[in-house]
């Protein structure tokens, strides 16, 4: 058997509503600002639980719309070390200077006990990575020291549609919530795309007009510098469907961590980063903690022979990355807890339509291995 590490989900029904939208926009060639467009940030700002969502070209063109609302411009920004590069990078693009903050080895996400360290009379906010789906319970510490020093406070949920803590959705805990729909995320938008979620009416008007240009109300006026960071018709479409679809995608993904959690949890090398009360996972991903980085990678290639696909979540972490080393001059040892913990987690294939079988070869693959 040839597992992946993920599979976007679309049963026929949903394939179907997709084909017939594209008819539509095809015969009325609206390709961009239609009604799917519409559609889709209605339907997502709804689930989220938010008054606003603006869909973009892109989880990065999310960050970078939202960095620049909050004019991070020669100010710094808290961010994980533990995160795909794209939430630090656009601090940069924004103008500003990322911080890195370390994790917690229980949640995978930020320490809030190290971001308080890092905030300087130069921070302007801090960005709270749901890292596989997980919420941290820190959250609410985390956003009760935004409030205190007066900080904005995003939440990167490009792994985390449909996850929530406490009956709060992952993107409504935030001033500002950012979701990458890429092809491998929990839902997509059929490929690439994006979506920002927020109560700030100003927010959402100032994203709305960054992402065609900067172009204001009235036509062909363009008020501040923007880019080209639409979402086309037919992506929308995907991510409308997608959307209606997403309990039922974490229902499944969560069935699928739930085996995996019964069997790996009385493993003697192996730990599973068990859901803590309170919680939904969308689980973009599936992390174990392996007992040594050797057995981690041991393993990792044992599957790989055995056709199971495996992952990070993330090795190597930012400060370790060369570009940041350069840049910033991070090294080894700067972050001890993301060092030894992310050496050692190996990341599971799961997906919505994984079957039982599948998730039975993986656990045996993972057991027996
Ligand atoms: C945590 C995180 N933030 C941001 C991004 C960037 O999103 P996109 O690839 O849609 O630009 C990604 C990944 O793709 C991500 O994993």
């Amino acid at each position: 058997m040839n597992i992946p590490t993920t599979k976007p989900y679309f049963p026929p029904e949903d394939a179907e509503e997709i084909l017939e939208g594209m008819e539509e926009i095809l015969s009325s060639g609206r390709f961009i600002k239609g009604k799917f467009l519409s559609a889709f940030e209605e339907e997502f700002a709804r689930f989220v639980g938010t008054k606003h969502a603006i869909a973009v070209s892109s989880g990065t063109a999310a960050l970078e719309i939202a960095y620049r609302y909050f004019y991070v411009k020669d100010k710094e920004v808290i961010t994980p070390t533990n995160t795909f590069i794209a939430t630090s990078n656009a601090v940069l693009y924004a103008g500003g200077k990322p911080v890195l903050a370390d994790m917690d080895a229980r949640t995978l996400c930020l320490d809030a006990d190290d971001v308080k360290k890092r905030i300087t009379p130069q921070t302007r906010g801090v960005v709270l990575v749901h890292v596989a789906g997980f919420i941290t319970p820190q959250i609410e510490e985390i956003q009760s020291l935004c409030r205190t020093h007066n900080l904005f406070f995003m939440e990167d949920a490009a792994h985390a549609h449909g996850s929530s803590y406490k009956d709060v959705k992952a993107g409504a805990w935030g001033d500002v919530g950012i979701f990458s729909c890429l092809a491998t995320k929990v839902i997509t938008t059929g490929g690439v795309g994006g979506i920002i979620t927020t109560n700030d009416g100003e927010l959402a008007r100032i994203a709305r007009s960054l992402r065609f240009h900067g172009e204001d109300k009235s036509r062909g006026i363009q008020d501040r510098l923007g880019n080209d960071w639409m979402l086309s018709e037919p992506q929308a479409l995907v991510g409308y469907v997608q959307t209606k679809r997403l309990s039922e995608i974490v229902e499944k993904r969560m069935a699928v961590a739930k085996k995996y959690d019964k069997i790996f949890q009385e493993h003697a090398f192996l730990k599973p980063f068990l859901l803590l009360p309170e919680s939904i996972c969308g689980y973009y991903k599936y992390p174990l903690l392996v007992d040594t980085a050797a057995h981690r990678k041991a393993l990792g290639e044992r599957l790989k022979k055995a056709g199971v696909a495996t992952g990070s979540s993330y090795w190597p972490p930012c400060h370790l990355q060369p570009v940041y080393k350069k840049e910033f001059r991070y090294k080894e040892g700067d972050f001890s807890v993301a060092e030894d913990v992310l050496s050692r987690v190996i990341t599971l294939p799961i997906y919505a339509g994984m079957t039982d079988e599948e998730a039975a070869y993986v656990i045996d693959a993972v057991m027996n291995s």
